[in-house]
């Protein structure tokens, strides 16, 4: 195992010798001298016999290098780490509280601990946060601690797995860092300088999100494809050369499609197709309470564009868009149709443009659809995009260019 970054020699402190704390104490030692810190003397005791207070492949030569190299050392000594120190890496824990929320105590307790010692240091310091924490938090925590201090203060997610901590952290899927200032992102380039990863710059609370939305990701995958085996099971079928298959399609799906935040899904495919899957389980007898719950989630999401629109307490509205995505005429099973009813049910004056569905009404393509199952919705479809502009609310269903016709003082609610 070779770590051919973090060449520059700095002095880094690094609070919470954990799984985390000890896999980045124990590889930026190579490079750097590291004084890790813990409240628990045994930890600290064990990394300064030079011993890996946890199980971690690759860890236990890091820290017994590090430590004959007199580059590592620990102590429960905050003060004696933070003055020798330019940087501070934090990585105490943030276990879950009864109600499910994360403990930030201990995260609270360090920082108040960094930020008293840093007022006793002329020079510039800077303080990284690698603890998982909720959006929010490390603002609150600057405000709370940091104002007016010589200090960068850095949100940096970390993204390695118990196991293979250790290649995980050398090579992680990008970098991203969130900071106060200028000189702390310039730090940060500096510090990653070697690692072959993409670094991103984003704000605190996307930083905070992303790390949390990623293990809620993770999660997500996992329970997918455990409820994928038992209906495969069901069938007498190894649900792992489904799942094989279902990940060999790198264009739909394990792909960027179909995962941003956008409208409901619909059409002819998918709530069909949805159905007869949950109508099979019936069948089997088999419990999938995620699949199960997909169309509840869909309905929220239509639920949630009805409380936007009618949060502006205005009376007329148009829809641009009402087939069930850009680029089709397809009206089966649209979720905007279900948005359009809505409205026309609650007494408000209806305006619709979808130059496809104009387009398929004049040509009778869907004509018969149009005519049969929403003849209401087709009388309200213009043919010109100016003519439906004049409504107080504008609903943007499809990507439609809408700015040359938009006036002042609209209402507007993209769903697009
Ligand atoms: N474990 C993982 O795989 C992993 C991966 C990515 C991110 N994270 C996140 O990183 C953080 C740390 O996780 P972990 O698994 O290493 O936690 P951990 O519980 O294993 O270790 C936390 C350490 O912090 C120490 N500590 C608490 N208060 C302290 C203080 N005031 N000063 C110094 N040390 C203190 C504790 O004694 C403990 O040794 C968490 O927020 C976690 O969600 C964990």
């Amino acid at each position: 195992m070779s770590v051919i970054f973090l060449k520059i020699q700095m002095k880094i402190s690094i609070f919470g010798l954990g799984y985390v704390g000890v896999v980045t104490s124990a590889i930026l030692a190579r490079n750097n001298q590291v004084v890790g810190v813990d409240v628990n003397p045994v930890k600290v005791d064990l990394i300064n016999k030079g011993n890996s207070p946890i199980i971690e492949t690759d860890v236990d030569k890091l820290i017994k290098d590090g430590v004959e190299n007199n580059n590592l050392k620990a102590t429960t000594d905050s003060k004696e780490a933070i003055l020798d120190s330019d940087l501070s890496v934090v990585c105490v824990g943030t276990p879950s509280n009864q109600d499910g929320s994360h403990n930030l105590n201990y995260l609270d307790k360090v920082l108040s601990e960094i930020s008293d010692l840093i007022k006793e240091k002329d020079s510039y310091h800077l303080v990284v946060i690698r603890s998982t924490s909720p959006p929010g938090t490390t603002e609150e925590m600057i405000e709370k601690y940091f104002k007016n201090l010589n200090v960068g203060i850095c949100f940096n997610p970390e993204f390695l797995r118990e196991g293979s901590a250790v290649k995980d952290y050398i090579n992680p899927p990008y970098i991203v860092i969130a900071c106060n200032d200028d000189k702390s992102i310039e730090l940060m380039k500096e510090f990653y300088k070697e690692v072959d990863s993409e670094l991103l710059i984003t704000s605190f609370k996307e930083a905070e999100i992303l790390k949390i939305v990623s293990n809620v990701f993770h999660a997500l995958k996992i329970v997918f494809g455990n409820e994928i085996g038992r209906f495969c099971e069901s069938y007498g079928i190894d649900g792992r050369n489904v799942m094989d298959l279902i990940c060999k399609d790198k264009k739909l799906n394990i792909s960027e499609k179909y995962l941003k935040p956008g409208f409901a899904y619909g059409g002819s495919c998918l709530p069909k197709d949805l159905k007869s899957f949950l109508y099979l389980t019936k069948q089997k007898d088999v419990c999938l309470p995620l699949i199960g719950n997909i169309s509840l989630s869909n309905e929220a999401q239509i639920n949630a564009a009805i409380n936007k629109i009618q949060s502006h307490n205005k009376k007329s509205v148009s829809f641009l868009g009402l087939s069930f995505k850009p680029g089709t005429d397809d009206l089966r099973e649209s979720p905007y149709v279900r948005l359009v009813e809505h409205f026309i049910g609650k007494g408000y004056s209806v305006k619709i443009y979808d130059p496809n569905v104009s387009l398929a009404k004049l040509m009778g393509a869907n004509k018969e659809y149009l005519e049969r199952e929403i003849p209401h919705i087709s009388q309200l479809l213009y043919e010109d995009m100016d003519d439906v502009m004049d409504s107080e609310i504008l609903v943007i269903n499809h990507n439609f260019d809408i700015k040359s016709n938009i006036q002042d003082k609209k209402y507007l609610v993209d769903l697009s």
